[in-house]
């Protein structure tokens, strides 16, 4: 199935990692750590377009001519996994805000129960970058953008690290100005909206809950 708009970034260390994520003999540890590198990766590719302003720079040696980032970034983790994915953005963009989405998926229903937000100024202007490591139905990450653009947001991105078919299908009917960023497209979900094969709950394997 191809999907426009959806960028899914290869790199050998995230194919190491990405293993490491679906075993299901990896500690809560080596998860931790396996998730924070791969985010760093899609971090870089998610930002690789900013626009730049220029200005005089006066080394110990000369004048040159130096960037800064001309766009202000707003991380908006959805709560809890979300989460795992944040620190890496910060450090390239150490001055982003962040707002925080709560919700977690109804078992029964599969359909997403917001039980928090709290989203900074300036959305309106920012680039706003929406994280959560699973893109399953695509209901949360739904909510989460309609809520957004409510409050105004204009320039908006996903960034996940492992996506079900059924869920870009559904995040590029409602939103399909809203660019993609994923480390894997896997195979389908399975009667519980679970991805498959995917990694099991995400949220649960990095904060250690069941
Ligand atoms: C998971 C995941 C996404 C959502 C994906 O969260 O982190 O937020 O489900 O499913 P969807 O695309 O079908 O909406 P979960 O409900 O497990 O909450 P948690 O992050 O607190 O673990």
């Amino acid at each position: 199935m191809a999907f426009d708009d959806v960028t899914l970034i290869e790199h050998p260390v995230i194919s190491r990692d990405l293993t490491i994520l679906r075993d299901v003999n990896t500690s809560m540890a080596e998860f931790r750590q396996a998730i924070k590198r791969i985010a760093i990766i899609l971090a870089y590719n998610a930002l690789k377009e900013l626009p730049l302003r220029s200005f005089d720079v006066e080394t110990p040696i000369g004048q040159t001519t130096g960037y800064d980032i001309d766009q202000e970034i707003m991380v908006v983790p959805i709560l809890r996994a979300g989460l795992s994915l944040t620190d890496a953005l910060l450090q390239f963009i150490p001055d982003a805000t962040v707002g925080h989405l709560g919700m977690y998926r109804d078992e029964e229903t599969h359909e997403p129960v917001d039980y928090y937000s709290n989203i900074p100024e300036g959305v309106k202007e920012a680039m706003v970058l929406v994280v959560d490591p699973m893109l399953a139905t695509g209901g949360s990450a739904d909510d989460a953008l309609s809520f957004l653009k409510k409050k105004g947001a204009q320039h908006l991105r996903f960034i996940s690290l492992i996506s079900a078919p059924e869920g870009l299908k559904r995040l590029q009917e409602k939103h399909p100005d809203v660019h993609i960023i994923t480390s894997a497209i896997d195979e389908k979900l399975n009667d519980d909206a679970f991805i498959v094969p995917g990694l099991g709950d995400a949220g649960d394997r990095y904060f250690g809950t069941t």
